[in-house]
């Protein structure tokens, strides 16, 4: 009997980030068929997963959960009635199932009563055969499947993954992520920190726009005026307005750097955090009829009254309407107000976001992300965006700083014990651009398989890339980004 599984789902099944089913996959460890992965091969491949406990998966979430620090996940149950609507689709399959089932058992009958019939006109040896077939038959029939308890364990499994939350496969990046809760379409790649079009995330602009491929999806906001008949009848949807009753693929366009508007939108302060004497984690939320769209790497524009700053954004952009930026002390306005007097729910108006040094969705290599200082920043974001999207076989995350510069060291401590591939190391700067770059090097003597996402000052930018380019990296792995906002 074959049963098949998409990655994701099979990545939550045996708690185990998506990362490495595929490099199992690019090992020849673990077999697909058209991308998935069949129930079988699953239970091969997998012979201790206890698949009634999904304890180590929730485990590993939560200290997920913790090391993202503000990030917040809603665990609800989907609304009532997709989750009837899961479950009236669920119990379509196992109707399905029962009437194949009481098929194939007529089936057998019949065919039972054919080789009687064909005993009872045949000679001895003709009879012997058929008795046997018939004995070989029976016995078949009652020996229970291989491996029916963990078979049922994971179908029981997967089928409540399947009522609490849908997969969403986007054509023809390839990308994939689930709606939990009450999350629209929408909602959900923006969490996975997928970078889809939108704009007023109510209905009304049509921004949303893309066009369901297969599976069902139900409408959750009642506006999709924008949408014309003619367009309805294409597949057409609005991803603000719908979430998915099934596993459902859409055909959209996940956007680049360069396919983002400017925008202009008045955030409220959340919160200051001081992370050290001298930088402040500024927290800030933005409209929820106007959320920005951004992506991880990027910087913004900051103001308030006549007091402005650039900042890279310091979060990831699955994080909904969080927006942080990390703020230095110094004399300038902006940063003077922050250090002094902001207080709670003051506006800041943020004009963005700008910049190209975002990451390569399409990459799988192992990823080093490295920091010099409050370079750190624009790294924090790419580092949260790839731990969400679960796409590099590993990361390494190297961040040089005088010796009170590690302002948010915990967090990286955190990451490292939360992941499985991921190592972080703190570096002294002391030994200037040369020294850290070469002593970050000698950990990577081959980067030829490898992405590297550096943000610092440019005489260290140019020390790591050389000296990487030595290493085998290929020019295109390379990402720099001179900070000196
Ligand atoms: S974002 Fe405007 S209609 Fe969906």
């Amino acid at each position: 009997m074959s049963h098949y599984l998409p990655l994701s789902r099979v990545a939550r099944l045996v708690g185990q980030p998506r990362s490495e089913i595929q490099r199992m996959i690019h090992n020849d460890e673990l077999a697909t068929f058209d991308g998935m992965v069949d129930m079988n091969e699953l239970l091969r491949v997998f012979p201790d997963v206890q698949w009634e406990d999904d304890g180590e998966f929730r485990r590993v979430q939560e200290i997920k959960d913790k090391a993202f620090g503000k990030r917040v996940f809603e665990r609800a149950l989907p609304d009532k009635e997709v989750l009837a609507e899961r479950l009236f689709e669920l119990g379509k399959e196992f109707a399905a199932a029962k009437t194949l089932l009481l098929h194939y058992h007529e089936v057998l009958r019949f065919m039972g009563d054919k080789l009687s019939d064909v005993a009872e006109t045949g000679d001895a040896s003709t009879q012997n055969a058929v008795t046997q077939l018939k004995q070989w038959l029976k016995r078949e029939l009652n020996a229970a499947p291989k491996e029916a308890e963990r078979a049922e364990a994971l179908l029981a499994q997967e089928s409540v993954m399947r009522i609490m939350s849908a997969q969403v496969t986007i054509q023809p990046s390839g990308h994939e992520f689930f709606v939990e809760g009450n999350d629209t379409l929408l909602e959900a790649a923006l969490r996975a920190g997928i970078p889809l079009n939108y704009g007023c995330s109510n209905g009304n602009c049509g921004e949303c726009k893309a066009r369901l491929v297969s599976g069902q999806v139900r409408k959750v906001h009642p506006h999709d005026f924008v949408l014309k008949e003619a367009e309805k009848a294409n597949g057409a949807i609005l991803l603000c307005s719908n979430t998915a009753i099934t596993d459902v693929v859409i055909e959209a366009t996940v956007y680049g750097a360069n396919d983002i508007p400017e925008q202009g939108i008045t955030t409220r302060v959340k919160a200051v955090e001081m992370l050290s004497d001298n930088v402040a984690a500024l927290h800030l939320t933005a409209p929820r009829s106007q959320r920005l769209r951004f992506l991880a790497g990027q910087h913004v524009t900051l103001s308030i009254d006549d007091a402005e700053g650039e900042y890279y954004i310091a979060s990831c952009p699955c994080e909904d309407r969080h927006i942080e930026v990390h703020v230095c002390r110094d004399n300038r306005g902006f940063s003077r107000k922050v250090f002094v007097d902001l207080r709670k729910d003051e506006p800041v108006h943020l004009v963005g976001p700008r910049g190209e040094f975002v990451m390569k969705l399409d990459s799988r290599r192992p990823v080093l992300f490295i920091a010099w200082e409050d370079g750190f920043a624009p790294i924090k974001s790419l580092v949260q965006h790839a731990m969400s999207l679960e796409i590099a076989e590993a990361m390494y995350l190297y961040w040089a700083a005088d010796a009170a510069g590690h302002y948010q060291d915990n967090l990286c401590r955190a990451w490292t014990d939360a992941l499985d591939d991921f190592v972080y190391q703190h570096m002294s700067s002391v030994s200037g651009p040369q020294g850290v770059a070469e002593a970050i090097l000698a950990h990577h003597p081959d980067l030829r398989r490898a992405d590297i996402y550096a943000a610092g000052p440019a005489a260290f930018l140019d020390a790591l890339r050389n000296g990487a380019l030595a290493h085998g990296l290929s020019p295109l792995g390379w990402h720099g980004e001179v900070v000196q906002l």
